[in-house]
This record gives structure tokens, C-alpha cells and sequence, in this order.
């Protein structure tokens, strides 16, 4: 492997750094363990700061009784599961992901739903024409946003609406003893992690650029008070990535865990960042391609 470039970004050296790209979620038939990616899904679908924002931001998009609706990257289908409940017997969900293991895990943790008959689960892109497509928490993980919500544009229909909702790495708020090393770890971790971390933020723009009109914005925010095991886990990925990126060394990675125990143990601990929904309608006539 050759090295990265003096003047490349932290991502890139991360790369190199990592001789694969740093961001699990890219190809996660690719990991030697997929199921443990199944499981933190299903961790945080079922965190119920997790479970209201989700919910807050499917009847902001709205989807209604008896649409046709499209979730890219559905992973293990928390998302599908609760689009179900609003589409109803009269509706249709597909998911579809690029990982095998993903909508196989997917389709056996939706067998024994009751709208079992109404999910619909592909490993490829749509090809419908859906009142609805959505994708959540997808866009910060892949390579080129925009050739995704073209897509995402091109299979729905006229009048249909696109919405994606992303966290917003540039947003995250925690308490800790140590501002400067929790400052590098979360910031620095990020930077090597994703394309964008301020990808939430920008997505108003990503579908006006995809030539979607009427666009609106939902601002939601994560908070946990309890390091639950959502949070939890976050901040354990956080300080293992800061390791293998050579940022901190294990010995400080494992004292600023402690850290937070302690703030915790105190009644003191906050951790919050912004989930940012979003969007817009295909105009009538559009050919889907975008401008
Ligand atoms: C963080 S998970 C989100 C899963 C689900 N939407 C949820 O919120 O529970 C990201 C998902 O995006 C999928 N993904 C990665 N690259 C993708 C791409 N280029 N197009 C569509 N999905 C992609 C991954 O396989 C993974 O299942």
C-alpha cells in the first residue's frame, strides 16, 4: 500500500492508514462479523430517542395509508418495519440494500411482523415508481450523495415525495473532564470516517441540487442522559476508531471512557446531536435526472 499524500485529507491518510475505507457501514458483507452490524441497527432502532425521532421525521415527510414507498438502505428494516405500520394493509414497503447480510437479516427479523405480507426486501436499487422514497441515516456513509438521490428521484413518481434524514457529526454535544481530548477524539474521528460529516446539514441542498421542489427541513435532536447502550456503544466505536487512527494511543482511550462513567455515576452526563430531516417534491414532467 502506498502512503497517502502529505496534503491529503484526514480521511484519505485514515485510508491508507486503515488499507480500506475507514466507514464500516460502506460494505459491511465486507466485515468479519455483519451480524454485530444487524445488532447495533437494532440497538439504536430500539432506543426510544431513537424510535421518536425516527417516527417524528416518517410523519413529517408524511407517508400515508396505502402508498408505495421506497427506503433505501434499509440495513435490518427498523425503518421498513415502522413505514408498515404506516402504509397499512393497503400499502406496500419495499427495502432494498447493497449488503446481503443486511436484507437477510432484514427479512427474518420481519417474519413473525404482523404487516409481514405488506415489506418487500431487495438486495439492489428501486425500480418502481413510489409515492414515498426514503433513505435514513444512509447518505453520510456512501461516496457520491448526489448519484444516490438521483436515483432516489428517478423512482419515484411525479408529485412523490424524496426524504433522507442524517446525523450531523459537527453537531455533537458531551460532557467530559477533558474538552480537548473529547474535542479530538469525536472531530478527529469524523474527519477520517466520512466524506461529510456535516452531511445532515446539507441535505436542503442535495435535493434542491437534485431538482426537487417545496423542500422542507426537520431539525431533531438525540439526547441521552443515561449512556445507554446506543450511546454507549457509540462512544466505545469512537474511542477504538481514535486508537486505530493513531490519534490517541489505548491507555488514554480507555482513560477518557472512564470519563464519562464517572459523569454518569455523577447525574452529570449529556450527550445530544442533530438528526436533520428533509424533503422535497418531484415537479411534474421531470425527467429525474436531476439539473
Ligand atoms: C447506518 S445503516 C442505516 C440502516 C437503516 N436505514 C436504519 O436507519 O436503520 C446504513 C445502510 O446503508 C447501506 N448503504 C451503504 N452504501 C449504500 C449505497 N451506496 N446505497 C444504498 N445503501 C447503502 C448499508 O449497507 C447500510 O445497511
Amino acid at each position: 500500500m502506498s502512503p497517502a499524500p502529505s496534503g491529503a485529507s484526514p480521511r484519505r491518510r485514515a485510508r491508507a492508514h486503515a488499507g480500506d475505507h475507514p466507514d464500516p457501514w460502506r460494505n459491511i458483507d465486507g466485515l468479519p462479523k455483519p451480524a454485530q452490524m444487524v445488532r447495533s441497527l437494532e440497538v439504536r432502532g430500539s432506543t426510544p430517542a431513537q424510535v421518536r425521532l425516527r417516527r417524528r421525521f416518517l410523519r413529517f415527510v408524511p407517508v400515508r395509508a396505502g402508498e408505495r414507498v421506497l427506503e433505501v438502505g434499509c440495513g435490518s428494516g427498523v425503518v421498513v418495519r415502522d413505514l408498515a405500520a404506516l402504509v397499512g394493509p393497503r400499502g406496500e414497503v419495499v427495502g432494498i440494500d447493497p449488503s446481503r447480510s443486511m436484507v437477510e437479516a432484514a427479512r427474518a427479523l420481519a417474519r413473525t411482523h404482523a404487516l409481514r405480507r405488506r415489506m418487500r426486501w431487495r438486495v439492489a436499487s428501486g425500480d418502481g415508481r413510489f409515492d414515498a422514497t426514503l433513505a435514513v441515516t444512509v447518505l453520510l456513509h456512501v461516496a457520491d450523495p448526489e448519484a444516490v438521490v438521483r436515483e432516489m428521484v428517478r423512482v419515484t413518481r411525479p408529485g412523490g415525495r424524496v426524504a433522507v434524514q442524517d446525523q450531523d457529526f459537527g453537531t455533537v454535544a458531551v460532557t467530559h473532564p477533558d474538552r480537548a481530548s473529547t474535542e479530538r477524539i469525536m472531530w478527529g474521528v469524523a474527519t477520517r470516517m466520512y466524506e461529510e460529516p456535516h452531511s445532515g446539514r446539507r441535505l436542503p441542498a442535495l435535493l434542491r441540487a437534485a431538482g426537487l421542489e417545496g423542500i422542507r427541513l426537520l431539525t431533531d435532536v438525540f439526547q441521552d442522559t443515561t449512556l445507554e447502550p446506543f450511546a454507549k456503544s457509540f462512544l466505545e466505536r469512537r474511542a477504538a476508531n481514535a486508537v486505530s487512527f493513531g490519534i490517541v494511543d489505548t491507555s488514554a482511550a480507555q482513560t477518557w471512557l472512564d470519563g464519562f462513567t464517572e459523569l454518569v455515576a455523577l447525574g452529570d452526563f449529556v450527550l445530544t446531536f442533530n438528526y436533520y430531516g428533509a424533503v422535497g417534491v418531484k415537479p411534474h414532467g421531470a425527467s429525474g435526472k436531476g439539473r
